[in-house]
C-alpha cells in the first residue's frame, strides 16, 4: 500500500480520494491524511473519505511520516511550490494538472524529483480511458495511415459567478490562464498523445463573456513535427456548453471521440464504427458528474510506478508536453506571430 497525503479538497481533490477509497480495497494505495486552509473543511472531507488524520496546513501533512507520497490538487499557482517541498521532504509526488504555470517550474519539478530520486506523475486521467486507448493503438499500429489531421475541441460554459465564486480562478498569478489551462489541457494532452508534439503553432486568444483577465477564448492552428496540421479550440465562452471533440484523420481513416465516446471509427476497406449514444453527456457542464474509472486506473499506474521504483506513464515529462503548447499558445496570442517548438520561455 503506498501511503497519500492530498493537499485540497475540492472537486480534484474529491477524484482522487474517491479514486484512493477504491485502491484501498486493492491493497495498492490509501488515504491516510488530508490538508486544506481551514481544520473543519479538511476534517469533514478526511471523514468522508476515511483518511485518519487531517491538517490545517500544508507543512503539518509533510510532516506527518506515514505520509510516503503527496496528491496536490490545490489553486494552480501552489503546485510548483508545493510540489518543490514535498520532494525536497523525500515524497513522491502526484500533482493535478496542469503541473505547474510555466515551463520553468514544470522543469525544476522534473529536474528535483529526478535528482531525489521520488516519483513525479500529472493527473492527466484521461490518457487512461479505454476509448483513448483504443485510438492509441489504432494510430500506433498505422492503421489510419499517415496522419494529417488532428482537432481538439473544446467548447465549454462556465458562468461569470464560477469565476467571481473563486479567489484564485480568472486570474494570470493563481490560475496562469483560462480555458487553455484549465480546461482543454486534458485534449491538448491527448491531441499531443495521438499526433506526436508540435513544430510551430499560430494563435489567438482572448477574453470575450466574462468579466475575467485571462482568455475564454482560443484557436490556435499547429503544425506538428510529422508535417501533420492540427486545430485548437478552448473556451468556456460558447453558451450552453458543447461536448469535447477530439478528432484525427489519417490517409487511410479517422477516429472521432466526442463527449467521452468514440463516435467514429473508420478505415478504408473496413467497417465503420459508430456510437449510438455520448457517455458522460452532463460532464463538460458538471465536473463532479465524470466518473472516476481514469483517476482509479491513474492512481493505480502511480501508486505501482513508485513502489517499483519506475516511472509513472504520465510522469513529469509527459505532463509538461501539454503546459509547453498552451504556453507557446498565450505567448503566440501576445506576440501576435507564430511561435517555433521547443519553446524556451523568457
Ligand atoms: N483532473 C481533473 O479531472 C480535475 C478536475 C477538477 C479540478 N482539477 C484540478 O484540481 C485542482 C484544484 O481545483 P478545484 O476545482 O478542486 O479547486 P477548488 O474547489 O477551489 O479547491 C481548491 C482547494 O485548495 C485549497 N487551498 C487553497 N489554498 C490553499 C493553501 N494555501 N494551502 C492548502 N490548501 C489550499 C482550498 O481550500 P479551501 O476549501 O479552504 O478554499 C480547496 O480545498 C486544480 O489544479 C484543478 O485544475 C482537476
Amino acid at each position: 500500500m503506498l501511503r497519500f497525503g492530498l493537499v485540497g479538497t475540492g472537486v480534484g481533490a474529491d477524484f482522487i480520494a474517491r479514486a484512493l477509497q477504491v485502491l484501498r480495497g486493492e491493497g495498492v494505495a490509501e488515504l491516510v491524511a488530508v490538508a486544506g486552509r481551514r481544520g473543519a473543511k479538511a476534517e469533514e472531507f478526511a471523514r468522508k473519505h476515511g483518511a485518519r488524520r487531517w491538517y490545517a496546513s500544508f507543512d503539518q501533512l509533510l510532516a506527518d511520516p506515514e505520509v510516503e507520497a503527496v496528491a496536490i490538487s490545490t489553486p494552480h499557482y501552489l503546485h510548483f511550490p508545493q510540489a518543490v517541498a514535498a520532494i525536497e521532504a523525500g515524497k513522491h509526488v502526484l500533482v493535478d494538472k496542469p503541473m505547474a504555470v510555466s515551463l520553468r517550474e514544470a522543469d525544476e519539478m522534473v529536474r528535483r524529483a529526478e535528482r531525489r530520486g521520488v516519483a513525479l506523475g500529472v493527473v492527466l486521467e484521461y490518457r487512461f480511458d479505454p476509448v483513448v486507448e483504443r485510438v492509441k493503438g489504432c494510430v500506433d499500429r498505422g492503421e489510419l495511415g499517415r496522419l494529417i489531421l488532428g482537432e481538439a475541441v473544446v467548447e465549454w460554459f462556465r458562468t461569470q459567478e464560477y469565476y467571481a465564486g473563486s479567489d484564485w480562478r480568472g486570474r494570470w498569478a493563481t490560475e496562469g490562464g483560462g480555458a487553455l489551462i484549465n480546461q482543454a489541457i486534458h485534449t491538448v494532452d491527448l491531441l499531443l498523445w495521438l499526433m506526436g508534439d508540435v513544430e510551430e503553432l499560430w494563435a489567438y486568444a482572448g477574453t470575450y463573456a466574462h468579466d475575467i483577465e485571462v482568455e475564454d477564448l482560443a484557436v490556435a492552428a499547429l503544425r506538428f513535427r510529422s508535417g501533420a496540421l492540427g486545430v485548437v479550440q478552448a473556451s468556456t465562452a460558447t453558451y450552453p456548453g458543447f461536448p469535447t471533440r477530439l478528432e484525427v484523420h489519417g490517409t487511410e481513416g479517422a477516429a472521432v471521440i466526442e463527449g467521452g465516446a468514440l463516435k467514429l471509427l473508420v478505415t478504408r476497406g473496413g467497417a465503420a464504427e459508430r456510437a449510438e449514444g455520448l457517455r458522460g453527456l452532463e460532464s463538460w457542464a458538471r465536473p463532479e458528474a465524470v466518473p472516476i474509472e481514469n483517476h482509479v486506473r491513474l492512481l493505480r499506474d502511480f501508486a505501482l510506478a513508485a513502489r517499483g521504483g519506475g516511472r509513472p506513464r504520465v510522469d513529469g515529462r509527459e505532463g509538461r508536453r501539454s503546459l509547453e503548447v498552451i504556453r507557446a499558445i498565450y505567448a503566440s496570442s501576445r506576440l501576435r506571430q507564430p511561435v517555433r517548438l521547443p519553446f524556451a520561455e523568457v
